[in-house]
């Protein structure tokens, strides 16, 4: 590997550490963020803003690798194709917002944006040479690691997932791409302890998001939103935080396209959660005042079921910086929008619910006010959740449900059914 031209920075205490180092935190406990010589790998920023266009044709990790990582050697990359997911705009059905656009990254190989950052982090991986990696998960990113180690020559994925809180979907991907499959009489909170005690005593790669060269990987979902929107700026960004590493990876990344000069004004960031599982809403209510880890209620939005982010601190710099706001949504709020959304033909989990629920929240509080532009960011595919979806149409209490009829073989009574 030549010298690379990023490093470790802690970030509360600035001490740097060499990026080939397998280290998640700072000797003072907090975490790592991986800062680049960005005016090394983009001398010229207006150039490389042009060149993105005629690269269309390259998986997005490629594209914009100078921004997201340039210290990965080419040759480690595994890519399974990610990215260039649809930016939907459905601002003729929501005429209450001057537009708003649905950033799809549900239509990624393993229909989550989690794809993203694990070609970052396994790409990483390979290049320092791990043979074993692991992480715990609500489903996505277990789903995305699997995929990504059993694309890569000689590595093994290790998942563990809190038993019986991830769909059947989440758990056939972790199984069928090969993964070895954990389950844990525990929440999710619970295994993310586990993997962090696991890892501390013994050389297996973490690919969690606190693993920061992740964060890298996911900081492509806004850069690649605005390269579709060719670089105009929205007033806000929507997007629901679980762990808070998403929102961590959207800010650095506009942060980083600011600083070039690449836009010339920072959007305003809402991360929205579930009434049960709101620990980043209650500190944005105080003031973001420091965390206070909750026991994370059961949701429909189970990826998100989670009571202690592990990126907390980095979700609050970012909101702060950009001006940013926390929402929260209830179940019946989060289904209602979801059965609306998928009515579009846009089919999107209970977690990207969340997004849209919020946007539609803090335009009716007015804080999203009717002359702005909004993208909400959809996190997974609804198929990854057919249960929920399923239970929901089949309850005709709920306002969207969408019944099925079951019938006997009967002409007759089809078409009375039919109404014919
Ligand atoms: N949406 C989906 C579909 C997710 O799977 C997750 C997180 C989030 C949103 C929240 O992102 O944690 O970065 O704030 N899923 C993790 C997992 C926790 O294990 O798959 P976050």
């Amino acid at each position: 590997m030549t010298t690379p031209i990023s490093i470790f920075t802690c970030i509360e205490c600035d001490k740097k550490y060499d990026i080939r180092d397998i280290r998640y935190r700072c000797d003072c406990g907090n975490l790592l963020e991986v800062i680049h010589d960005l005016t090394s790998s983009i001398p010229n920023p207006l150039d490389w803003k042009t060149s993105l266009d005629g690269r269309k044709g390259q998986s997005a990790f490629y594209r914009y690798q100078d921004i997201l990582f340039p210290s990965m050697p080419k040759e480690n990359i595994i890519s399974l194709y990610e990215g260039d997911t649809p930016l939907y705009d459905v601002s003729y059905d929501f005429p209450n917002f001057k537009s708003l656009k649905l950033k799809h990254e549900g239509m990624n190989p393993t229909l989550s944006f989690k794809d993203r950052g694990m070609v970052a982090g396994v790409s990483w991986a390979n290049a320092l040479g791990c043979r074993h990696v692991i992480c715990a998960s609500t489903g996505d990113t277990s789903a995305a690691m699997a995929a990504y180690a059993g694309a890569s020559p000689n590595m093994k994925g290790i998942v563990l997932l809190p038993k019986g809180n991830i769909s059947p979907e989440q758990l056939a991907q972790a199984i069928t791409y090969g993964a070895l499959t954990v389950e844990i009489e525990t929440d999710f909170d619970g295994c993310m302890k586990l993997v962090q005690e696991l890892t501390d005593k013994h050389s297996i790669y973490l690919l969690n998001s606190m693993n920061s060269i992740r964060i890298e990987g996911q900081k492509a979902i806004g850069i690649e939103t605005l390269h579709q929107l060719d670089w105009k700026v929205p007033d806000w960004f929507i997007i629901p935080v679980g762990n808070a590493g998403n929102i961590s990876a959207l800010g650095k990344g506009l942060r980083e396209l600011y600083s070039l000069g690449i836009i010339d004004k920072l959007p305003r960031l809402a991360g929205v959660q579930t009434d049960g599982a709101s620990p980043l809403y209650e500190s944005y209510k105080n003031k973001f005042s420091d965390l206070v880890p909750q026991k994370a209620k059961p949701t429909k939005a189970s990826a998100i079921q989670i009571g202690n982010p592990v990126s907390f601190k980095k979700a609050v710099r970012e909101l702060q910086h950009f001006d940013g706001v926390v929402e929260s949504v209830s179940e019946t709020e989060l289904m209602d929008w979801k059965a609306q959304i998928d009515s579009l033909g846009i089919s999107i989990c209970p977690n990207s619910a969340v997004s849209v629920s919020g946007a539609m929240k803090l335009r009716n509080s007015g804080v999203i006010n009717k002359q702005d532009n909004v993208v909400a960011i959809l996190t997974a595919h609804g198929s990854k959740f057919s249960n929920t979806a399923v239970k929901y149409h089949d309850n005709n209490t709920n306002q969207f449900a969408n019944k099925m009829l079951i019938i006997k073989p009967s002409i007759d009574e089809l078409e009375r059914t039919l109404e014919l």
